[in-house]
């Protein structure tokens, strides 16, 4: 069963609560993915696209609306328990690789396999083969401070996978990169969709980094405005671009109206 449903959202509201002000950051967002798919996710800054992630992720709940993982119903879930789901299913990478600095980059990667009681030899075994798969072969015993940025990030989607998810959630992981780096870490991010079958959402404020994924989600208000499959990086980087000014260019009227 290589596209059945995933991830599937069905008008899911979130809203902060702070006390004096409520912020609606998602006001009823419905998307299904399917396995294998390659998602990225775009928008202006706060239109709900980290707090999208957050929750697909299982790191945080909807208010309002249905959230079906691998068809299990989450949004209802303790805490715990979308922690387990979590670790089992999802790795997370982010634009601040998050790795531990007096640490190795083999440790670093080791690390979510400390929590999974998994014995010592093992551990080192799989995370040698991970940051091999990732292109660190020889790195192992390197600090993040003895590594460049785009090796930090490797380091990081090394980890992030080592758990051996079916999903890759990455929040603008090349935000810190220069674009030479970031073209690498989307190729290394597309051969992992492509040869692991690794189902990808990414979020990503840069059309040629976006252009690297199959369907391009654009949200706005918390809501999402374009949806959008394509075929190859060529078509993808044009509906990028496309659905990018179609949407300013819808923005204007109402926009002078005020
Ligand atoms: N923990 C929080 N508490 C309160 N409000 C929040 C919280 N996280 C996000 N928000 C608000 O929710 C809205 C959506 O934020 P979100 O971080 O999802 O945007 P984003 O699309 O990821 O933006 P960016 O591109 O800047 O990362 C914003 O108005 C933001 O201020
Ligand atoms: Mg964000």
């Amino acid at each position: 069963m290589k596209n059945h449903t995933v991830l599937e959202l069905d008008n899911i509201h979130k809203v902060y609560d702070l006390g004096e002000v409520k912020i609606p950051a998602l006001q009823g967002v419905s998307l299904r993915v399917a396995a294998g798919e390659f998602v990225a996710v775009m928008g202006a800054s706060g239109s709900g696209k980290s707090t999208l992630m957050n929750l697909v992720g299982c790191l945080d709940r909807p208010t309002e609306g249905r959230y079906l993982l691998d068809g299990q119903d989450v949004a209802g879930l303790s805490p715990a328990e979308r922690a387990r789901i979590r670790n089992r299913k999802i790795g997370f990478v982010f634009q601040q690789f998050n790795l531990l600095a007096r640490t190795s980059a083999l440790e670093n990667v080791e690390l979510p396999m400390l929590y999974a009681d998994v014995p010592a030899a093992e551990r080192h075994q799989r995370a040698r083969g991970t940051l091999a798969l990732v292109g660190l072969e020889g790195r192992e015993d390197h600090h993040p401070s003895q590594l460049s940025g785009g090796q930090q990030q490797r380091v990081a989607i090394a980890r992030a996978l080592i758990n051996r998810p079916s999903i890759l959630l990455a929040d603008e992981p090349t935000g810190n990169l220069d674009s030479r780096t970031s073209a690498e870490i989307m190729e290394l991010l597309e051969r992992l969709n492509r040869e692991q079958g690794l189902l990808v959402v990414l979020v990503t404020h840069e059309a040629d980094v976006a252009a690297h994924a199959r369907r391009i989600v654009l949200m706005r208000d918390g809501r999402i405005l374009r949806d959008l499959s394509v075929l190859n990086r060529h078509e993808a980087l044009e509906a990028v671009h496309h659905i990018l000014d179609s949407a300013a260019a819808e923005a204007e009227p109402s926009a002078a109206s005020e």
